[in-house]
């Protein structure tokens, strides 16, 4: 049996506090290349990428355009399919247009790096990335987001729009899922 931990992996006001600190690190950093489009990976995302396009508003970045992407590795429960399905595109011409790709979490890196290759077919001038939480000892395949929240150990998280099933997607705070072992 799968259940939610009672102490909160990152508390809210953490994750408050490291949003604006990447909106000055992202704006400081894309601010001089003009409007920005950025690019949300659903539906774990919708939480972080709320909170960050508003700061990065804050910070005097324009985002010209939000696109959102649905894509999905895991199935139920735990464990990542492997495969990366893109179950809804992006239909922008994103030609010529600076691309902020986020996501929720990077783990084995395989979504991030087929997502932000498909994007990059589609000639953006450049595309950089940005996941609120990483979990460095988990990667497949070779990729290292431009900006990262916090790096975690190899714990299922859910909350601030990550879930486990379907469920705790609306927890302000990160939580990690515990199994029981009966
Ligand atoms: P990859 O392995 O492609 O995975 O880097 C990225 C996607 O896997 C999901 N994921 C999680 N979702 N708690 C979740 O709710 C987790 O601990 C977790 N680890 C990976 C997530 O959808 C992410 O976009």
């Amino acid at each position: 049996m799968f259940t939610l931990s009672h102490t909160p992996l990152i508390k809210e006001d953490e994750i408050a506090s490291r949003i604006a600190d990447l909106a000055r690190m992202i704006a400081d950093d894309l601010r001089r290349y003009g409007p920005i489009t950025a690019v949300p990976m659903l539906r774990g995302c919708f939480v972080f990428a709320a909170d960050l396009l508003r700061a990065l508003s804050r910070e005097g970045v324009e985002i010209d355009e939000v696109c959102f992407l649905t894509a999905s590795s895991y199935g139920s429960g735990t464990t990542s399919s492997g495969t990366i399905k893109v179950l809804q595109s992006i239909t922008t011409d994103l030609k010529d247009r600076n691309i902020l790709l986020l996501d929720d979490i990077i783990d084995t890196g395989r979504t991030l790096k087929h997502i932000k290759e498909l994007l990059g077919d589609m000639q953006p001038s450049r595309i950089m990335t940005c996941t609120l939480l990483d979990k460095p000892s988990r990667r497949e395949v070779e990729f290292e987001p431009d900006y990262v929240g916090f790096s975690i150990n190899d714990v299922f998280v859910v909350g601030y729009g990550l879930d486990f099933d379907q469920k705790y997607r609306a927890l302000p705070y990160i939580g990690i899922i515990e199994e029981q072992i009966a």
